[in-house]
């Protein structure tokens, strides 16, 4: 597949513990490039709202609470099959089953706490981008 762009957001952790640079690094160390990137509070309204597929799982409203608990950093990456490349990157949803060198075994706390969200497929990436992001912002 061609070039292509995905969203990432930093979750609250990872602002938290101040390690949003080196979880930057990670990624562009992988070959993807950070075209739109800003540092945002999400409110309770964008939070239900990105992750409305979840609202009837258990862990919703705790999740809610926590991408809303601190600031996050919203992202869109490109590259070469980002969507795919990053979900790579990024690991497993559980850090304990995450393979070595993925940003969440090096990095996350729990399986709730997992400091990075990478969009799992190209319809929802362009989704998630045109919820956080203006086109003029991202222009190529
Ligand atoms: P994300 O959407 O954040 O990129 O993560 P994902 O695709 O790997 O995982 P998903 O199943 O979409 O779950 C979304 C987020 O919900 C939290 N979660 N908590 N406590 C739990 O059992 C639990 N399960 C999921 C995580 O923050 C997960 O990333
Ligand atoms: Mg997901």
């Amino acid at each position: 597949m061609a070039n292509e762009r995905t969203f990432s957001i930093l979750k609250p952790d990872a602002t938290r513990r101040n390690i949003t640079g080196a979880v930057n690094a990670v990624i562009e160390a992988a070959g993807l490039r950070i075209v739109g990137q800003r540092r945002i509070r999400m409110t309770r309204e964008q939070a239900e709202k990105f992750y409305e597929v979840h609202k009837e799982r258990p862990f919703f409203g705790e999740l809610v609470e926590f991408m809303t608990s601190g600031p996050v950093v919203v992202q869109v990456l490109e590259g070469e099959n980002a969507v795919a490349k990053y979900r790579e990157v990024m690991g497993a949803t559980n850090p304990a089953q995450a393979a070595d060198g993925t940003i969440r075994k090096q990095f996350a706390e729990s399986v709730g706490e997992n400091t990075v969200h990478g969009s799992d497929s190209a319809d929802n990436a362009r989704l998630e981008i045109a919820q956080f992001f203006k086109d003029a912002d991202i222009a190529a």
